[in-house]
Parts: C-alpha cells; structure tokens; sequence
C-alpha cells in the first residue's frame, strides 16, 4: 500500500531580494516545495544561497516579496539558531523555562529536557560556565520545552567538534522519532543531510534545485554504502551547478 505523506507546509512561489547599497540582491527567485508535517526536512545548500532567510520567512521574522507559505495547521514554530544565543545573565534551567506561561509550567517536564539533553548537574550553570556543544543542547532544550509542533533549526551543530556533532544528531533522531514533530533542519553538510533527512531539499540560485526522498532507507545509515554515496554525489553536482 502507498502511504502518502502529508504535507505540512507549502512553501509557493516565495521570492526575496534585498538592497545592498543601492543594489538588489536577489537571494529566492521562485522557490516551490512541501515540507511534511512530520519527520526531517533538510534543507542544503552553498553559503549565502538563502537557506536563513528561508527559515525567517517561515518563521514570520521576514516577509517575502512575493508567495506564500501555506500552513496545514496551525503550528507552535519553535526556533534553534547557529549559535546558542542564551541569555547570558540567566543560569542554564532559567534559560530554558525563559518565556514559559508560569500557570502551565512544568518542573518534571524541565527536568526531563535537562536530562535528555545531558546537562544534568550544570542546570545552575551560566552559559559562559558552558562549552559551546552545551550550549547549544541547552538551547535545543529550550526550544523543546516551549514545546513547538514546528521546530526550525539553522545549522545547529555546525560549531560542535565530531563527537558532540554525532551524539546530537542521534538525540535529535531519538526526539523526533518519540515526539513525531516536523522539523525543518538548514545545514550545508551533506553527510549531517544524509544522516538526518528524511527528505533532503536543495538550494541553489534561489531555487529549490532538487529533492530526495530518504523516508524508506531508515535510520543509523550506513554513509558509505552505494545508495548513499550515489545520493551523496549527485546533491555534490547540484550545489556545484
Ligand atoms: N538583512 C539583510 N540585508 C541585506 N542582505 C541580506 C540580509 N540578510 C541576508 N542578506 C543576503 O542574502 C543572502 C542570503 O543570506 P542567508 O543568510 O539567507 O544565507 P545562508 O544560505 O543562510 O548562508 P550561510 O550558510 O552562510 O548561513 C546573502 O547574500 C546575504 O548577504
Ligand atoms: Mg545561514
């Protein structure tokens, strides 16, 4: 039997440009696609091909000049940047819980996100108190507990080292295969694509250039094996184009 995925949100005819001294830079001409309401949506592409500005304009800090996103349903955007950007004067728990309705917070809830992330001992922590990698797991965790149905993640582990690189991405697979949420997921390394997607977006000259649908191979792949170094190689052609 076929299983249709369901689309979450329709990106349609989306163009931006920006003025830079008097000149327009046009950064999406034109950009048409699906991401599903559920599972990894990765977007890839070459630095400065517009792939932040997409997220700002799904997350509504940004209009396009023209299109639309369509929404299936109403969605809690949640929001992971490149860099931790937590509140310096606020300890690691307080950052987390920042924002959150004090009627509805939930301390065990906080807890658990402390634990998943692996700051358990450090939520008393100051950021500068935290390396980088822990940093950005506290402000995954922070956007995990606003508890978003759509989480928007621009390169989040772009700065970590391998290791911290490895067991965040598996975390990552690990809550969003137990929590079933979308997540729309910038990188500009294709390995971390092939790892993470479960459909690969490609970005190039302003365009959604290709598309791959990885939702049959799985998870824990295997980077070396054919299909993988066949998919890899084609995306490296498409972002050379
Ligand atoms: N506020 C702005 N004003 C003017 N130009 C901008 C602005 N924001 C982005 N740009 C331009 O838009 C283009 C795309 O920028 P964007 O940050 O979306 O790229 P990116 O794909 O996220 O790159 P990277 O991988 O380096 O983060 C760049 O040429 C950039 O200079
Ligand atoms: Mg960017």
């Amino acid at each position: 039997m076929e299983v249709l995925a369901i689309a979450g949100v329709r990106i349609e005819h989306i163009v931006k440009s920006y003025m830079l001294e008097n000149k327009k830079v046009d950064v999406l001409c034109d950009l048409n696609f699906e991401i599903d309401s559920d599972g990894i949506t990765v977007i890839i592409g070459k630095s400065g091909c517009g792939k932040t500005t997409f997220l700002r304009i799904v997350s509504g800090l940004e209009k396009p000049d023209s299109g639309q996103i369509i929404f299936e349903k109403k969605e809690k955007i949640g929001m992971v940047f490149q860099e931790g950007r937590l509140m310096p004067w606020l300890n690691c728990r307080k950052n987390i819980s920042f924002g959150l309705n004090k009627k509805t917070f939930n301390k065990n809830y906080i807890d658990s996100l402390i634990d998943m992330v692996g700051l358990n001992g450090f939520d008393e922590a100051y950021p500068n108190q935290l390396s980088g990698g822990m940093q950005q797991r506290a402000a995954l965790a922070r956007a995990l507990a606003y508890n978003p149905s759509l989480i928007l993640m621009d390169e989040p582990f772009a700065a970590l080292d391998f290791f911290t690189r490895d067991t965040m991405q598996n975390e990552l697979l690990r809550i969003q295969a137990a929590s079933q949420k979308g997540i729309i997921f910038v990188t500009h390394n294709i390995d971390e694509a092939l790892l993470l997607g479960h459909k690969i977006v490609v970005f190039e000259g302003g365009e959604m250039k290709k598309q791959y649908d990885l939702s049959s191979y799985g998870y824990g792949r295997d980077l070396l094996s054919q299909s993988m170094l066949k998919i890899k190689k084609d995306i490296l052609n498409t972002m050379k184009n």
